[in-house]
């Protein structure tokens, strides 16, 4: 259960590129509820955060996250830029300090994007799969399954927060497209080795 510099620097080039390879999926997600930019926006994210990664050395995990915001923070716009960044600062700070278990840092991660964002659970967005996915960090016992059953959950949820709150009861019946790039955060941490 420890980031280092190799493991987190993977880590995230997996993100990465599984943000690419879902472009599509994730826009049709925000063409139903939202304004179809979602796609395009973490894209444009992980392109960033690839070419910041592949182009230096990090002498610490805690530089790889200050990168990986400041790429989130520069280039994706929209509500889940300003979201992400926050939540890679937040991880930043906290693998800085004396609690630098993985699950100590993507909870520092979920507490700075709810400080910006202010979603609490059932909202239908992605801090519907940030808590339970924390949760299930502590617990030791995050799977992939219970990854994508949080996903689906927001299917049924009405949207409150972000643009999708706009359609009101007509955002119901469709996955929230932050909730679905927060799942790929969260399942290529479990591919990594990071939580063997
Ligand atoms: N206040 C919020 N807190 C947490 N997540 C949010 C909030 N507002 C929006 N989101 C997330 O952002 C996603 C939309 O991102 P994106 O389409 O890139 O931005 P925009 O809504 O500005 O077009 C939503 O699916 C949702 O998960
Ligand atoms: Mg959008």
């Amino acid at each position: 259960m420890m980031l280092t510099v190799e493991n987190t620097n993977a880590w995230l080039l997996s993100f990465a590129d599984k943000l690419i390879e879902n472009k599509e999926y994730l826009t049709d997600l925000d063409t139903a509820i939202g304004d179809g930019d979602h796609g395009n926006n973490m894209a444009r994210g992980a392109k960033m955060i690839k070419d910041k990664l592949n182009s230096q050395d990090f002498s610490s995990v805690q530089d790889i996250f200050k990168a990986v915001a400041m790429a989130l923070l520069s280039s994706v716009g929209g509500a889940a830029g300003p979201l992400y960044g926050s939540a890679f600062m937040g991880m930043a700070k906290q693998v800085a300090t004396d609690d630098n278990s993985v699950d100590a840092v993507i909870k520092a991660g979920l507490e700075s994007v709810q400080k910006r964002g202010k979603a609490v659970p059932g909202e239908k967005t992605m801090v519907d799969v940030w808590v339970p996915a924390v949760k299930a960090l502590e617990e030791g016992k995050l799977s992939k399954d219970a990854i994508w059953e949080a996903v689906k959950s927001t299917k049924d949820m009405k949207a409150t927060k972000g643009r999708a709150s706009y359609l009101g009861d007509r955002s119901i019946g469709h996955i929230d497209p932050g909730a679905t790039s927060s799942g790929y955060f969260f399942e290529t941490l479990l591919d990594s080795n990071i939580l063997d």
